[in-house]
Order: structure tokens, then sequence, then C-alpha cells
């Protein structure tokens, strides 16, 4: 009979059975589910609400439930429906009537919420230390290539010389934001709804403070309609989930850019790319195109539950019962992304004279020439101008800026000088560019430490 079967004078129909289950996705946190109730047990104790016996013994049963699930010693069944039902039924079975002690003052509407709590809050700690390997692999790479010029590009145009390192420390100050975004989350998330029973609390003198605190949460949730029926801690993961992917997927679109014969910039370690199976030249991006592929079934979760929640009345309604398959999909998706991707940036090997041969061409240091003439004292709107026809002079007569003999220049402005020539070139203008943020090597150097500082802080964190 089920754990509800009191009221009913027939058995669920079996389409329904397995329609309603969701054990073999909950399955999962059978661990969380445990702890729940071994902490929710301790506190009935404590409380005076079953005697210390009943929940030693609970406790006990407990402990060997899950030492027998790890040892793969336990099938679950869709006969009890979830996670939660399936352990208090082997409980009973093994401890008898101390086991059907322990749902005294809980629901499962809190004991899920519970749960699923405790199980985000351990996955985001083990997706922030993948986050921090990547930054890690971005950071080695920076590391080499502090002076390598490569074009800075907006609107895919070549606009002003960066270095590889100052490209690649862009990404580094995202996916940093992602580590502190995650950190963000489970602190919000880090809130014990365990207490809110069905949704209106309950009559038995428990202590909300004591489960909280056994199960590591910060505070007890203060309302227990809320407790039961928010799900905002799962739309924010799924949210800073989206948003790191859509920042790999922006990597990995580069990626694929640079490893074509149109940029050449990088070549991928072998074991990080794939081959045609009728073309025998190719060496395809496959990981980075997966990883770009991947970032929408992430937002699809996200898009997913907030469909599911937004008409729903408080309290528990069983739609939130659909909250776990997104997450755990996006949470499974991310987790296999980002190893690969690491592998894939550290194993990368970098092509600077491709990068330095893109970055000569394309009057890349047209600004430089214009501030060139602001500095001798031409207005720089005025140096604009003058730079500008210089660019309309060369393209005619298909030379570069720093390719015009003096004489050319000074037709331009008589401010021209020998210095000239010097102050356009490649490392003048990557190297000079020393504002704070910019890519002179004193400023990567700078930015390389900043992230080499919050790996340390949040890997001990
Ligand atoms: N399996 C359910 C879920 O995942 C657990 C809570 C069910 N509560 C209820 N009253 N049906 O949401």
């Amino acid at each position: 009979m089920k754990l509800w079967g009191g009221r009913f004078r027939k058995e669920t129909d079996s389409l329904v059975n397995d329609f309603n289950a969701s054990i073999h996705f909950d399955c999962r946190m059978y661990r969380e589910d445990i702890e729940g109730s071994m902490a929710h047990a301790r506190m009935l104790g404590d409380c005076g609400i079953i005697s210390r016996e009943d929940a030693e013994a609970i406790t006990q049963g407990l402990a060997g439930i899950l030492a027998d699930v790890e040892a793969g010693k336990i099938e679950f069944t869709a006969d009890n429906e979830d996670i939660h039902m399936n352990v208090e039924s082997l409980l009973t079975a093994r401890i008898g009537a101390a086991g059907k002690r322990l749902h005294t003052a809980r629901s499962r509407n809190d004991q899920v919420a519970v749960d699923l709590r405790l199980c985000l809050r351990r996955e985001i700690v083990e997706i922030t230390g993948q986050i921090l390997d990547l930054i890690e692999a971005v950071l080695n790479q920076a590391r080499e290539h502090q002076s390598t010029v490569m074009p800075g590009y907006t609107h895919l145009q070549r606009a002003q010389p960066v270095s590889f390192a100052h490209h690649l420390l862009a990404y580094g100050a995202q996916l940093a934001r992602d580590v502190t975004r995650l950190a963000d989350c489970r602190q919000r998330m880090n809130i014990c709804p365990l207490g809110s029973g069905a949704l209106a609390g309950t009559t038995y003198p428990i202590d909300r403070w004591e489960t909280a605190r056994l199960l590591g949460f910060d505070a007890p949730c203060s309302n227990s309609l809320d407790g039961v029926s928010d799900r905002d801690y799962v739309l924010e993961l799924l949210g800073a989930l989206s948003i790191l992917m859509m920042h790999l997927s922006r990597f990995a679109e580069e990626v694929i850019l640079w490893c074509s014969w149109e940029f050449k910039f990088i070549e991928l370690d072998d074991a990080y790319a794939t081959g045609s199976s009728i073309m025998p030249q190719k060496k395809n991006p496959d990981v980075a195109e997966l990883v770009r592929g991947k970032t929408g079934r992430v937002y699809g979760d996200l898009m997913g539950l907030l469909t599911t929640m937004k008409g729903l009345p408080l309290a528990y309604n069983k739609d939130m019962q659909e909250d776990k398959e997104p997450v755990f999909d996006a949470v499974d998706t991310v987790k296999m992304c980002l190893p690969v991707f690491t592998g894939m940036i550290a194993s990368m090997r970098v092509l600077p004279a491709n990068m330095r041969a893109a970055a000569a061409g394309g009057f890349i240091n047209a600004t430089d020439c214009a501030d060139y003439l602001t500095k001798k004292g031409m207005p720089f709107r005025d140096a604009y101008t003058a730079v500008g026809n210089l660019v309309y002079y060369c393209t005619g007569r298909g030379k570069l800026l720093e390719e015009l003999t003096l004489e050319e220049l000074r037709g331009i402005s008589p401010l021209f000088g020998e210095d000239v020539y010097e102050a356009l070139s490649l490392e003048a203008c990557m190297g000079q560019r020393r504002s704070f943020g910019g890519p002179a090597v004193e400023e990567t150097a700078r930015q390389i430490e900043e992230l080499t500082k919050l790996i340390e802080e949040y890997r001990h964190g």
C-alpha cells in the first residue's frame, strides 16, 4: 500500500503510477534526503517530540540505508513514487515503529525543498572548482603571450592592436564574474525550508534553527508558505549557468574562428579536434562547436522552468516536480563542458606570427597616428580627419601608414616628424596603451595578478 494510501480504496492506475513518479530522476538526491532526515530526527529527539531512542534508531537505520545505496544494494521503486517515500519505506521495513515516527512535523513539500537546496549547493561548489580550473588555463596561456600582438576587433573588423594575453584576460574577467555570481546564488540558496511543513508550519514545538544549523544553512526561511513554494534558487542557478554558458559559447566561437584557415591564430591539439569521414584534410573544432551548441540547451532549461513556475498559486503544486530534470540537465551539461573546454584551451598552440601579420594590416594603427598629431598639438577631431585622408591616400596606392614617406605625411600635416614611424609600430601601439585595464604588459600583468588572487580566494573559500 502507498504511504498515503489510507483514504484510497483502489490501487493507483499503473500508468498514473509511472506518470506521477519522480524516483528515476530524484534518486540522485538520496544522500541529501538521508542527511535531511537525520537532522530532522535528531531535532525531534532533542525537542522531546519523539524519544531519543527512536531518534537514535532512525539515525542508525538511515546510516545503514545510505551505506547500502552506495554499495549498490538497493533498488528504488516507482511504487514509492519519489526518493522521499522510498527512503521512508525502506527505513520502516528495517526498524519498524520508530521509522513511522520520522515524518512527524514534516511534509514532503519541505523535504523536497531542503533536499534540492542541499544538492544544488554541493553542485555549485563543484562547478566553481571547474571554472577556476578554466581561469587557470586562461592565465597560463596569457602569461606566455603578454607581448604577442594581435588585432583587436569591433564589428569583426580590425580595430586597434591588443595582446593575446589582453584578449584572453577579457574571458578571465567574465569567468571571474561567473564565480562570484555562483557564490551570490549559493548564499541566497543557503536558507533552510525544513519545518515549513506542508505549507503552514506545525503545532509541534520544533526547533528550526537546530535543523538549519545541523544542515549547514545560515538560517531557517522566514515564511512557511514561501519555504515550500520558492524555486527562485533553482532559477537563479539556471540563470547563472546560462550566463556562464553564454561566455563559453562566445569564447568557443572565437576559437572556431581562430583555427580557421582565414585566421590561423591558433592550432588545436590533435586530442581536442576531430576529423571528417570524407575530407582527408579536415581538422574540425568539434569541442568548441558542441559547447556553443549545448548553450542553447541550458537556456532551454532556464526558459522551461520559468514557464513552469509562472502561473502557480501558493503553495506547493505538483508542477514543481518539473524543476529537477532541467536543473540537473543544466548542471550536468555545464560539468561536461567545462573540463573539455579547459583541456582545449590549455593544449592549443598559439601562432604569434600569424596574429602579428593580421595586426600589421588593416590600418590598425590609425588611431595611434591621430593620437600622434594630437600630442603634437592638433585638436583630436582635426587629427582624426587628417588621418582619414591619409588612409584614403594609402588605399589608392596599396600602402600602409608606416610605408608613407615623411614628405607624403607632411603633405597632410607639417606636425609629422621622424618619430612618427616609431609611434606607428605595433609594439608602440600596443605597449603604450598603459591606461588602467589596457593591453600594455604592465597592465596585463596586473590583471593576471588579480585573477590569480581570485583563484586563491575561491579555491579555499
Ligand atoms: N516528488 C515531489 C517533487 O519532486 C515531492 C513533493 C511531493 N509533494 C506532494 N504533496 N505531492 O516535487
